[in-house]
């Protein structure tokens, strides 16, 4: 998928917000073996190790677009891989905290990958997990209702991303069975406040919209653009607006 940092990057205290939230619930300790599944450009991954005195810190992605602003967040503490979660959680490697920050999302099938996930922690081990509400966000329901009518599901190959997010309590009882007892698992909006109408189709930009961007051509994807704007202007009744971003955020000890 094309990832490009920079747009990514336009509305960095929003995305970034979340994270200083889950770092919250975090336990700090000296030095604890870390990995940040889904690192991004790897800003986030110094940040969290900043906080843990003595860590070593792994971030792993799949996007080579991502990792190469990396380097310049890189030190004697922090190093990255270019690899997927799905590849990551395969190999034999045991952390004392398995961290994450909005990329999960990205990943299906969450009833089988989270324990897989879990799997990677050590006796004692604690695992952060923060993951956008995709369902419950409105950008996203414009979004999955555009992308299922006839022109653009012709021009998709019938090619459609299904959220694979779960509710905040089919994640506590994952965590349960797969050994926790002491979680903290909760729904927050983020309010985006925008004071000009592009500002919500340039939020998406940055991510949900990428793979179908990926997937269409010439004038097909400018009508397809034009149609989406159209109908996240037709939403919003009057500027500034908020709009309230929902993400979950989830913590459990091992
Ligand atoms: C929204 S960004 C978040 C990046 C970073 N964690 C942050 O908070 O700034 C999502 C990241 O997940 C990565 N990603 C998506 N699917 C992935 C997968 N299956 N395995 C590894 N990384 C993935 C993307 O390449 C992207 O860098």
């Amino acid at each position: 998928m094309a990832w490009n940092p920079d747009t990514y990057n336009k509305f960095k205290s929003e995305r970034f917000a979340p994270f200083y939230d889950l770092m919250t619930l975090i336990d700090i300790k000296p030095d604890l073996k870390v990995i940040d599944l889904g690192c991004g450009t790897g800003e986030l991954t110094r940040k969290l190790a900043d906080q843990l005195p003595n860590c070593q810190v792994l971030g792993i992605d799949s996007s080579s677009e991502m990792l190469s602003q990396a380097a310049a967040f890189s030190n004697d503490q922090v190093t990255f891989e270019h690899r997927s979660i799905e590849e990551q959680v395969k190999l034999d490697r045991k952390y004392d905290l398995v961290f994450s920050n909005a990329a999960i999302q990205w990943s299906d099938r969450h009833k089988e990958l989270l324990p897989e996930i879990i799997g990677m922690l050590l006796p004692g081990g604690q695992l952060a997990i923060q993951i956008p509400d995709q369902t419950g966000n409105a950008l996203n329901q414009i979004l999955d209702e555009l992308v299922q009518e006839k022109i653009y599901k012709h021009a998709l190959n019938n090619w459609r991303r299904v959220s694979p997010v779960l509710d905040i309590d089919e994640y506590a009882q994952i965590l349960f069975e797969n050994g926790s007892k002491d979680m903290s698992i909760y729904k927050k909006i983020y309010p985006l406040i925008v004071s000009n109408k592009e500002e919500l189709y340039n939020w998406i930009s940055g991510t949900a919209l990428i793979p179908y961007l990926d997937r269409l051509d010439g004038e097909i994807k400018e009508n397809f653009i034009q149609e989406f704007k159209t109908r996240i202007y037709n939403r919003l009744t009057k500027i500034p607006v908020l709009y309230p971003f929902k993400r979950i955020l989830m913590e459990a000890k091992f």
